[in-house]
C-alpha cells in the first residue's frame, strides 16, 4: 500500500510518500519522496519560531511540496486517479496554527482521492524515526519490543516505554525547559544563530568540556525526569559574571552537562525497566556528542539517520502505517484536531 503524509507541527513544511509490502517476517517499507522545507531563514531574524509566520509559510509550501512528491513517486495529482491507499497527518503536539494547516490540506486531499485520513501523533513519528535506515528499511514483527525511547527535541525530552507496538507509557519527561530548547537559549545568549543546537554542538568540538562545572540538575533525582531550565540560567550567570569567555568552551561545558543528565537518565530507565531495544529520536538526535555517549553506554541503541533526525514526513507515514493497520475496520475521524499538547498514550 502507499500512503503520503503531512507534517506541520513547527518550522518545517513535509510531504512524504511511503510504499509499504507486508512480508512474513514483517514490513519493507521505501521511501518514495520525502520531501522538507525549512523555514530556518524565515524565523531566524526573531530568534524562534513565529506561529503566524510558520502557518503562511506551510499554506504557501503545501501545494508545491505535494507536487514535487507526487512527481518522485510517479503519481498522479487528478482525483479518480490516485494510487494511493491512505493520507496521514500529523495533528499535535505542536504549534496549532501550523498544526491545522496541515490538517486542513490533508483532509481535502483525502476527499478528493476518496481515501482514508490517519491522524499521528508527532512524537510517535519521532519513535518511528529510529527504525528507519536509508531509503529502504523493514521493521520486524514484535522482536524489538519492550523498547525504551529517548526522545529529545525542541519541544520534548521524555522517556518512553513502548511495551508493545502503539502502546506508550511515559517514563519520564522534563518539567521545564526541552533539550533542544535549552540549546536554542544558551545559543541565542552566546549570540549564535537560530537554530542553536547544531550551532552550538559545532562550537563544542573545539571547546574543552571541563573548562566550566556548570549543574547537572536532577541527575541524582529518584525519578526519570528532568529539568534543565537552571542549567541554562547558570550559563546566563556565567556570561555576567565573566568579561572575558570562551564561547567554545562554554558551548562544550554545556553540551557536556545536557549529555550527561540524559545519559544518566536513560541507564537509570534501562536498569528499571530492563526493555529489549533502546533508541534514540528527535532533532537533538543529530547531536554527536550525544550519540556517542549512549553507544558508548549502549553499543546496540538503534539511532536515527541524521536525515531523519529533524523532523519530517516519512516518519509520520511509517507511524501512520502501523496506526492505518489496527483501525481498518473502524471508521476514521473526520473530525481531526489539532491538539497542540497531546500526548502518547496506552494506546
Ligand atoms: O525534532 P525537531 O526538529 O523539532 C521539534 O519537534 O521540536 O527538533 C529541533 C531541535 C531544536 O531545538 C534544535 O536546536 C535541536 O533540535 N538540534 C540540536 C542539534 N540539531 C538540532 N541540538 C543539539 N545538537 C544538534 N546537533
Ligand atoms: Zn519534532
Amino acid at each position: 500500500m502507499k500512503i503520503l503524509a503531512i507534517e506541520t507541527s513547527c518550522d518545517e513544511t513535509a510531504i512524504a510518500v511511503l510504499e509499504i509490502k507486508k512480508t512474513r517476517a514483517g514490513e519493507e517499507f521505501s521511501i518514495l519522496s520525502d520531501q522538507v522545507a525549512s523555514q530556518i531563514k524565515i524565523h531566524a531574524p526573531f530568534g524562534g519560531v513565529v506561529p503566524n509566520l510558520a502557518k503562511l509559510e506551510h499554506i504557501k509550501n503545501l501545494p508545491i511540496l505535494l507536487k514535487r512528491a507526487l512527481k518522485e513517486a510517479r503519481l498522479p495529482l487528478g482525483s479518480r486517479a490516485s494510487k494511493l491507499d491512505a493520507v496521514a497527518v500529523t495533528y499535535g503536539p505542536g504549534l496549532e496554527p501550523a498544526l491545522w494547516t496541515g490538517i486542513e490540506f490533508a483532509k481535502k486531499l483525502a476527499r478528493l482521492w476518496r481515501v482514508a485520513l490517519i491522524p499521528v501523533n508527532h512524537l510517535e513519528g519521532h519513535i518511528y524515526s529510529a527504525l528507519m535506515q536509508k531509503s529502504k528499511f523493514k521493521i520486524q514483527n514484535g522482536g524489538i519490543y519492550p523498547m525504551l525511547t529517548l526522545i529529545v527535541s525542541g519541544g520534548h525530552t521524555e522517556l518512553v516505554l513502548t511495551k508493545k507496538r502503539l502502546q506508550y507509557k511515559i517514563l519520564g519527561e522534563t518539567l521545564d525547559d526541552a533539550a533542544g530548547e535549552a540549546f536554542d537559549k544558551v545559543a541565542r545568549m552566546l549570540k549564535l544563530q537560530y537554530p542553536g543546537g547544531p550551532e552550538i554542538s559545532k562550537l563544542a568540538k573545539f571547546g574543552n568540556s571541563r573548562a566550566i562545572n556548570f549543574p547537572r540538575p536532577m541527575i541524582h533525582s529518584k525519578d526519570l525526569n528532568f529539568s534543565f531550565s537552571g542549567l541554562k540560567t547558570s550559563v546566563l550567570y556565567y556570561l555576567r559574571e565573566h568579561k572575558k569567555f570562551s564561547k567554545r568552551n562554554i558551548a562544550s561545558s554545556f553540551e557536556e552537562a545536557v549529555v550527561d543528565v540524559l545519559v544518566r537518565k536513560t541507564v537509570k530507565a534501562a536498569e528499571q525497566y530492563k526493555p529489549h531495544t533502546i533508541a534514540l529520536g528527535g532533532g537533538v538526535a543529530a547531536n554527536d556528542q550525544l550519540r556517542e555517549e549512549l553507544v558508548r553506554k549502549f553499543p546496540n541503541i538503534l539511532l536515527p539517520d541524521k536525515r531523519f533526525t529533524g523532523d519530517n514526513a516519512a516518519m509520520i507515514a511509517t507511524a501512520a502505517y502501523y496506526r492505518f493497520t489496527r483501525s481498518k475496520n473502524t471508521k476514521r475521524s473526520k473530525n481531526i484536531k489539532a491538539t497542540g499538547n497531546l500526548r502518547l498514550s496506552k494506546g
